[in-house]
């Protein structure tokens, strides 16, 4: 632990903490009766930092023999908030408790450990997991040697952390995005010491290889870098997941060419910023498109990423993707807002006018591509006029599809602190009106399907209709169809005859597509 970690006193200065003992290995304190190990804990300061230290790449993983009885006999249940980064943590979690003997459990009462993988990225990200320790309080009183414990993007925050030593006490276990690898000690130590053990470290991230995941369906995702270094002025990911560091190349695809090999049928390059890819190589002249040339020559069908930054999509990546084959014409390409004073003050690096200059080159390198966004309403001072332009822009895009939000304000991000003068029933309002807009695009973008055929990966039986059968289309449309369950897990061809908003429906026809045709 560095020495800036040490400072306990915000934590501290309340009463009825007690401090126990101090030592290297960290503190252990008492609050409201409960003792508490703090091997480590959140530092704002230093998550902010980007030094220039090369990023240390961890093979050696091994779980040892002391660990893999743990929880032989036991169940888990692992909760997943936010994006799919934490739904891809959440399988490395589960692989490690699996290594350790646990089984899954969807039953609360059976459980022996329940983790919440948190997110952080917006306020009612955060309430509905202090909602749901409000819950899990009640079941740890009747099962007091039930371990839970919180981990992810909220265990990066020195309030949240603070709030849980003050308020959940009922909590065991609290750990961060950097050290999911160390699950196994920690459970290890909460077991043996009965005290609530806290681990979170606050470096800009090194890169773990060779952790057990335990991934489900047909979809399987891949990390191919962590961390972000944007810094846009309103998000907290950049604090919560260190610096931009990119895996190996011979890393990303040796577990790309397994999982061809395992037969999946699609997979995810998954990054904040996955198109920053190899930035960060002091050795190799190694980039995203580079990447996906490579990855492009490998035989699995269907190879997604997500997500894309426009200031970092550059020419050849288009030309790549341009091939097509496994590359499917999605590009999820948040734009934020549609007014460049806004964009400037987000800190985004490019302006509306560059964002429709890229969008433009690739529908002209690709066709038939489908956009899909994020963005944000009621950032701090966004005027009627600056939200129009967000209006235009979607129209000019015509997305497929797009997540909206309403800005929600982080605490130790530079907005913030910005004034905030939009009232909440206008940012309500706006928010409606957009996603007005969008729903327009999307059922138009449907519409233009009526007729054609489309290759659909078959993923389930549809949710609503047991009749039914659905899947995606390379675009990432919805598909629902009849068929019998063997289907499940291969392609099939449908023939578009109904489109919604949100799904389109259609008659699986034999004959095969042509790669000009699929969409
Ligand atoms: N790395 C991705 C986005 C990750 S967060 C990117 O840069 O595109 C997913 C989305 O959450 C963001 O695109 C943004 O639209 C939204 N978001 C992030 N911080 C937010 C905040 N403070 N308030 C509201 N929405 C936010
Ligand atoms: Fe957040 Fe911006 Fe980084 Fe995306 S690019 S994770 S929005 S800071
Ligand atoms: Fe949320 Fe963290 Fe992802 S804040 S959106 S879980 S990177």
């Amino acid at each position: 632990m560095s020495k800036e970690n040490k400072d306990y006193s915000k934590y501290f200065d309340f009463s009825g903490a007690k401090v126990l003992s101090e030592d290297e290995h960290g503190k252990r304190i008492r609050i409201n009766g409960r003792e508490i190990n703090i091997l480590s804990e959140p530092n704002h300061r230093q998550e902010k930092q980007r030094g220039k230290q090369s990023v240390e790449v961890l093979y050696d993983t091994e779980l040892t023999e002391e660990f893999r009885s743990i929880g032989a006999g036991k169940h888990y249940i692992v909760y997943t908030y936010g994006c799919q980064m934490n739904e891809h943590d959440s399988e490395t979690i589960k692989g490690l408790l699996e290594q350790m003997g646990y089984r899954a459990t969807e039953d609360r009462k059976q459980a022996d450990i329940i983790l919440l993988n948190t997110c952080a990225i917006r306020e009612n990200a955060e309430d509905k997991v202090f909602g749901e320790l409000g819950h899990l309080k009640h079941l740890k009183t009747e099962k007091p040697d039930m371990l839970l414990g919180v981990c992810g993007c909220m265990s990066q925050e020195e309030s949240v952390v603070n709030r849980i030593l003050q308020k959940h006490g009922f909590v065991d276990l609290i750990f961060g995005t950097h050290n999911v690898h160390r699950l196994p000690h920690l459970i290890q130590e909460a077991l043996f010491s009965k005290e609530m053990v806290v681990e979170v470290w606050s470096k800009e991230g090194d890169i773990v290889e060779n952790l057990p995941k335990k991934r489900e369906g047909l979809r399987g995702w891949v990390n191919i870098m962590y961390g972000c270094d944007k810094f846009c002025t309103y998000c907290i990911v950049p604090y919560t997941r260190g610096k931009e560091r990119s895996r190996r190349p011979e890393d990303v695809i040796a577990e790309v060419r397994e999982l061809a090999r395992q037969g999946y049928k699609e997979i995810t390059l998954l990054g904040q910023n996955v198109n920053a890819y190899g930035k960060d190589f002091e050795d190799i002249q190694y980039r995203f498109g580079d990447l996906m040339d490579d990855i492009h020559k490998i035989d699995i069908p269907r190879v997604r990423f997500t997500t894309s930054h426009p200031r970092d999509f550059d020419d050849h990546l288009i030309e790549v993707l341009a091939k097509g084959g496994n590359l499917v014409e999605h590009i999820h390409l948040p734009v934020q807002s549609g007014s460049s004073q806004v964009l400037k003050k987000m800190s985004r690096k490019y302006t509306r006018e560059s964002y429709l200059e890229l969008a433009h080159k690739i529908k002209k390198a690709i066709p038939n591509v489908a956009f899909t966004t994020d963005i944000i309403v009621g950032f701090p001072g966004e005027t009627d006029e600056q939200f129009e332009e967000t209006l235009s822009l979607v129209r000019e895009v015509g997305y497929d599809s797009a997540y909206t939000f309403i800005y929600s304000p982080r605490e130790g991000t530079p907005a913030a602190v910005m004034e905030d003068n939009v009232p909440m029933e206008v940012k309500s309002e706006r928010l409606q009106r957009l996603n007005a807009a969008i729903n327009e695009y999307s059922r138009k973008s449907n519409d233009r399907l009526l007729g054609s055929t489309v290759e659909v990966l078959v993923e389930g039986v549809s949710k609503n209709n047991d009749a039914m059968l659905s899947g995606r289309t390379r675009t990432n449309k919805l598909v629902h169809f009849e068929g019998s369950t063997d289907l499940v897990g291969s392609f099939v061809n449908v023939r578009i005859t109904d489109t919604k908003t949100w799904y389109i429906k259609g008659n699986m026809i034999q004959d095969a597509v042509t790669a000009s045709d699929a969409v």
